[in-house]
């Protein structure tokens, strides 16, 4: 088989050596509904998880591991891997050159800024432009859009898919929205695609937005270090989605600007970017005159320096000049 992925879909949670029906069952209902799940578990997990004893853990684990041949690789190999990434067109020729081409698969790239910067409506954009063919921008795929804040909007999508003649109740069949209540229930969801992405054709994940609910339910600075905590692993769930079924995730986080430094570094906002020792691009964006949104690439010492300008319009993210 050509595509390494083909391989992965046809294994099943059952297959794996030691998993009986009823440990199979309680793996699943835990969210381990796929050997990729299962592989990257601690065996501590899956213990208490399924109620089976550690040994018993490890050995499920490692037939895991085997099926999906998680291994040492060469040098060469990592290469070949790199070459498997690709990209989805913001719409803005701008912001994709400051992205070196775009939103990058098997990466999370988080766009945080004010309210009103433009985070969602990049977010619907590229849940449309990921189902444009590869000749246009995109992967011919489907999006899932996990929305914690009630802010996704069909309409904007049904325009947008009509500004780039796309039959819009198509791209809204390919869109898989998911309303998240609070962040256990955003967690959960993410383990769900683990297995729904197993099957259907999913390259993006949206997360709109990542912290809302995290911020929320641990307030202040006593619960800092708990919510940090939980926000690493949703991070870690979120970057193991990216690798193993090559998709881009896309995570928005609002923040505030601090009047105090004014004149200083407008990317040191309150509340930050959440990806701070995650691997990923971080976009910084902010609102500038006559509409116009300036987009800033932080701490990414392989992409270029230096600022985008794009515009939110009817028909969607552009570039200035359209
Ligand atoms: P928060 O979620 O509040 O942090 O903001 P955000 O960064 O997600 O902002 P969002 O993406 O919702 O951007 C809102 C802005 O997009 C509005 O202020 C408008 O300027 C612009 N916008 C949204 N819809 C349309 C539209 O249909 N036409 C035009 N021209 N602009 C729009
Ligand atoms: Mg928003």
């Amino acid at each position: 088989m050509s595509d390494p992925e083909e391989k992965h879909r046809s294994i099943a949670v059952t297959d794996l050596p030691g998993v009986t029906p009823s440990v199979a069952n309680k793996l699943m209902e835990a969210g381990y509904a796929t050997p990729e799940a299962i592989a990257v578990a601690t065996p501590q997990e899956l213990s208490a998880i399924a109620g089976i004893p550690i040994t018993t853990a490890q050995k499920i684990i490692k037939a895991a591991r085997e099926a999906l041949d998680i291994r040492f690789k060469t040098a060469l190999e990592v290469k070949k891997e790199r070459m498997t990434i690709q990209k989805i067109t913001t719409g803005s020729r701008n912001l994709d050159n400051l992205l070196g081409g775009g939103i990058e698969t098997k990466t999370i790239t988080e766009f945080y800024g004010e309210f009103g910067t433009g985070k969602t409506q990049i977010c619907h954009q590229l849940s449309v432009n990921v189902q444009l063919p590869p000749e246009k921008g995109g992967l011919s795929a489907k999006a899932a859009y996990i929305d914690t804040e009630g802010t996704f909007r069909w309409e904007r999508i049904e325009a947008m898919a009509r500004a780039l003649d796309l039959d819009p109740d198509e791209v809204m069949e390919n869109i898989y929205y998911v309303r998240a209540v609070n962040s256990d229930h955003q967690m959960a969801v993410v383990d769900e695609l683990m297995g729904l992405m197993a099957k259907e054709n999913i390259r993006l994940v949206v997360v709109d937005s990542v912290t809302g609910h995290f911020r929320a339910e641990y307030p202040g600075r006593e619960n800092l270090a708990a919510r940090q905590q939980k926000l690493n692993r949703h991070l870690r769930q979120l970057m193991r989605l990216a690798e193993i079924y090559n998709a881009a995730v896309v995570i928005t986080n609002q923040v505030m600007a601090r009047p105090d430094v004014f004149y200083g570094d407008p990317t040191q906002a309150v509340g930050g970017h959440v990806l701070y020792h995650a691997p990923g691009v971080r976009v910084h964006l902010r609102k500038s005159k006559g509409g116009k949104r300036i987009a800033r690439i932080v701490d990414a010492p392989h992409l270029p320096e230096g600022e985008a300008v794009f515009m939110i319009t009817e028909y969607g993210i552009r570039d200035l000049e359209e």
